[in-house]
C-alpha cells in the first residue's frame, strides 16, 4: 500500500513537473543508457564503413534510424544539478555553457537523422560519407564535454 502511494505520487509528479524537478542520480542513468543504446547500434555501423562486416543496406539503416530515434532523446538527460549524483563522465562545463552543448547536440540530432534518410535512399558512398559527419559530431562533444 505504501509503496502504491509512493509509485502514484512518483508518476503524478511527473506528470506536472515533466523533466525539471528530475533525481540527478536518474537523469545520469538515463543518458547513460541512451549512449548504450547508440553505442548498441553504432558499433555494426562502424563495422560495415570499416569493411569488418559486410555492408548491408537494410540492416544499416535499420540501425541508423535507431541512433536517429534516440539523439533527439539525449538533451533531457541533462537537466541541471545532473554534474553529480552518480558516476559520470559528463564534465561540469556542459552546463557552463548550456546553449553550445545544446548546440552540439541539435547538430549531431540532424546529423544522424541525415544518416537515416541517406541510409534509406541506399548509396554506399553517400552513407559513407555521412556516417563520418556523424561521427565528427559525437567527437566534437566527447572532445569538450566528455571526461575519459
Ligand atoms: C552533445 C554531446 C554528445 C554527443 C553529440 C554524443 N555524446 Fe556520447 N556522451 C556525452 C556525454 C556528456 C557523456 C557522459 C555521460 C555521463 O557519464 O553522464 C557521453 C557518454 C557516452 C558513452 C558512455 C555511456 C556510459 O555508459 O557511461 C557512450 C558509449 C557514448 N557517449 C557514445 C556516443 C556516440 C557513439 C555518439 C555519436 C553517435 C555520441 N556519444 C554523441 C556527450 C555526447
Amino acid at each position: 500500500m505504501r509503496m502504491r502511494c509512493a509509485l502514484i505520487a512518483l508518476l503524478m509528479g511527473v506528470a506536472n513537473s515533466a523533466a525539471a524537478q528530475v533525481n540527478p542520480e536518474d537523469a545520469i542513468h538515463y543518458r547513460q543508457s541512451q549512449f548504450s543504446v547508440i553505442l548498441w547500434n553504432w558499433m555494426p555501423l562502424n563495422g560495415m564503413v570499416r569493411g569488418r562486416i559486410p555492408f548491408d543496406a537494410k540492416e544499416f539503416a535499420k540501425r541508423a534510424e535507431r541512433v536517429a530515434s534516440v539523439a533527439p532523446q539525449l538533451l533531457e538527460g541533462f537537466p541541471a544539478g545532473s554534474d553529480s549524483g552518480a558516476e559520470t563522465s559528463a564534465k561540469k562545463d556542459i552546463w557552463a555553457d548550456f546553449a553550445d552543448f545544446t548546440a552540439k547536440m541539435k547538430t549531431f540530432e540532424q546529423a544522424s537523422a541525415k544518416l537515416a534518410t541517406t541510409a534509406r535512399a541506399g548509396d554506399e558512398a553517400a552513407i559513407k560519407a555521412q556516417f563520418a559527419v556523424v561521427g565528427d559530431a559525437c567527437k566534437a562533444c566527447h572532445d569538450k564535454y566528455k571526461a575519459e
